[in-house]
């Protein structure tokens, strides 16, 4: 069976977690589903586990995490079957783009199709999440929530709204497309040492009901301004952390600068940042020629990839 998933940018982060082997969060969060940015993926019952990266059979880490995952699949499920899992990224492998929210959402999709388990979408948004935490939330596409939640039945992902009329637009601007150097899960745990964090995650509660009533009000100023705010406190937590590190690269600061300065000239356009140096721009059709221009005229000839709303998981023929 196949299965596509789109990834997912988190407008309210989700940086932290209570509960690791569980991946339940410390926060809940608020994402939008992309259309451009997705993994396809195969299984096929096979001789022994194997796992297939954009047609390169993966021996590393990454394998492993897959061949794990397959393990708490099976053992759930009691089915024995060795697998073979092709997939295919159409988003750059761990480069803050989100490759594993659409990853584990596919992965988990298409067991559940292969095994016929007729899973809802919520059992399905925390079998993903096992995988890795943002995949709980591209299960749905348009605006998705994640319910923090306090145990593994509780923290799933919600859908907001799947077709939102929202004129949104993310202009995904790849700086730097190679691994990051520190995975999420390790930045995350460094995070929580800031005098910063508890501050930032008192305030969770606010952020997310700002943020809701932004999406239900068609609001794009208010979610922007809150989406680029949510980033700003992630990163600052990173900043102050015991030691301090960041994913910010030379060039994340320019395009955080031009931003500022695109506002200046009465451009609206916002900003988010995830675990890598690649600078996501929030803002509207009328503004996309000129943003894209201006990032070009500042850094040459970077890669833009303009994407808007995606749908949630689906079986391919
Ligand atoms: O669940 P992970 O390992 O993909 O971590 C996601 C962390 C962020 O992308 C920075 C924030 C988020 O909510 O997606």
């Amino acid at each position: 069976m196949k299965a596509r998933a789109h990834t997912n940018i988190a407008l309210i982060k989700y940086w932290g977690k209570a509960d690791a082997k569980l991946r339940l969060p410390l926060m809940s969060s608020i994402s939008m589903t992309l259309d451009q940015f997705y993994t396809d993926t195969e299984i096929t019952p096979a001789e022994s586990d194997e796992f297939w990266l954009n047609g390169q059979l993966q021996t590393d880490r990454t394998a492993n995490r897959v061949f794990n995952y397959l393990d708490f699949l099976r053992d759930k499920y009691q089915i024995k079957t060795p697998l073979s899992v092709k997939s295919v990224n159409h988003v750059p492998t761990a480069a803050g783009l989100a490759s594993s929210s659409s990853a584990f959402a596919a992965l988990a999709a298409c067991f559940n199709y292969e095994f016929d388990l007729n899973l809802s979408k919520r059992e399905l948004s925390k079998l993903a999440r096992i995988g890795s935490g943002s995949a709980t939330r591209s299960v749905y596409g348009g605006f998705v929530k994640w319910e923090k939640g306090n145990d593994d039945d509780s923290s799933f992902a919600i859908a907001l709204d799947e077709h939102p009329s929202m004129d949104l637009q993310m202009l995904a601007v790849e700086l730097n497309q190679r691994e990051k150097k520190l995975s999420s899960t390790a930045g995350m745990k460094l995070a929580t040492s800031s005098p910063f964090y508890q501050p930032w995650l008192v305030r969770n509660e606010l952020e997310l009901n700002e943020m809701q009533a932004a999406i239900s009000q068609n609001d794009f100023t208010k979610l922007g301004q809150l989406a680029e705010l949510s980033a700003c406190e992630m990163h600052a937590v990173n900043l102050t952390a015991k030691p301090t590190f960041t994913y910010f690269e030379p060039n994340t600061l320019r395009v955080i600068n031009l931003v500022t300065e695109l506002r200046k000239q009465g451009i609206e356009c916002y900003f988010t940042i995830d675990a890598g140096p690649n600078v996501k721009l929030l803002c509207q059709k009328e503004n996309v020629k000129e943003i894209i221009s201006q990032v070009q005229a500042l850094l040459g000839s970077v890669k833009i990839v303009q994407a808007t709303f995606g749908e949630g998981v689906k079986a391919l023929s």
